[in-house]
């Protein structure tokens, strides 16, 4: 156990050193604990969730054009909406960073990693665990966190589609593009709810996407 912890201490300070910056460290840590939680909850591994909250973030301060030109080094295929939105690559260039700098060869942690940006539809539990961490950890403030956070302890599928309609909302309040498998996403989650709902006020900061 001693050395689980220390090798996980060792993993963060790591981390924090690959991020080099303070705010989003402590980003991650937080995403990393509340993931944890609620794979707990939900019967998930809580030391994947963990890592992957850990890890979501490696390539989040990369400017764009270093975004995409590590995609392309790596021969990683680009759509339109990721060339003209470059910010949302930095969680499939995360996941490859993961694995090449933290050695996770771990399918679901990289999974989860891959589409903390973007939702879609067939996410895993683990995907959906730390796409619901990432946008509603505590260091976040927008009127529905709170409600979001306890609903997720209860229902992952009713708390990803409030957190894609809250995230639709303030991307459309930006007068950003929402990427179209965004949209796909809100129908499979809609279809799964147990009554419909609407676009909540927009929250003045992005609760997920693309952070
Ligand atoms: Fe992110
Ligand atoms: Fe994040």
């Amino acid at each position: 156990m001693t050395e689980r912890v220390l090798s996980f201490t060792g993993l963060a300070r790591a981390v924090r050193e690959e991020l080099g910056q303070a705010h989003r460290y402590a980003h991650v840590v937080r995403v990393a604990r509340l993931a944890e939680r609620l794979a707990m909850r939900h019967g998930e591994d809580p030391e994947k969730a963990r890592l992957a909250g850990l890890l979501h973030d490696l390539a989040r301060l990369y400017p764009p054009a270093r975004l995409i030109a590590e995609c392309e080094r790596r021969g990683m295929p680009l759509t339109v909406f990721e060339r003209a939105n470059p910010i949302v690559l930095h969680a499939r260039l995360g996941a490859e960073l993961a694995r090449e700098r933290f050695g996770i060869e771990d399918p679901a942690i990289l999974s989860a990693i891959r589409t903390h940006t973007v939702p879609a539809p067939g996410m895993s539990r683990l995907d959906e665990i730390l796409h619901i961490a990432d946008g509603v950890e505590p260091g976040r403030h927008y009127p529905e966190r709170d409600a979001i956070e306890n609903l997720a302890f209860q229902d992952l599928d009713a708390a990803m589609l409030r957190v894609i309609l809250a995230t639709v909302a303030y991307l459309r309040s930006t007068g950003a593009e929402v990427a179209p498998q965004t949209f796909a996403a809100l129908a499979a989650y809609q279809t799964l709810a147990a009554e419909p709902l609407t676009f909540p006020a927009v929250a003045e900061r992005s609760p997920a996407c693309p952070t």
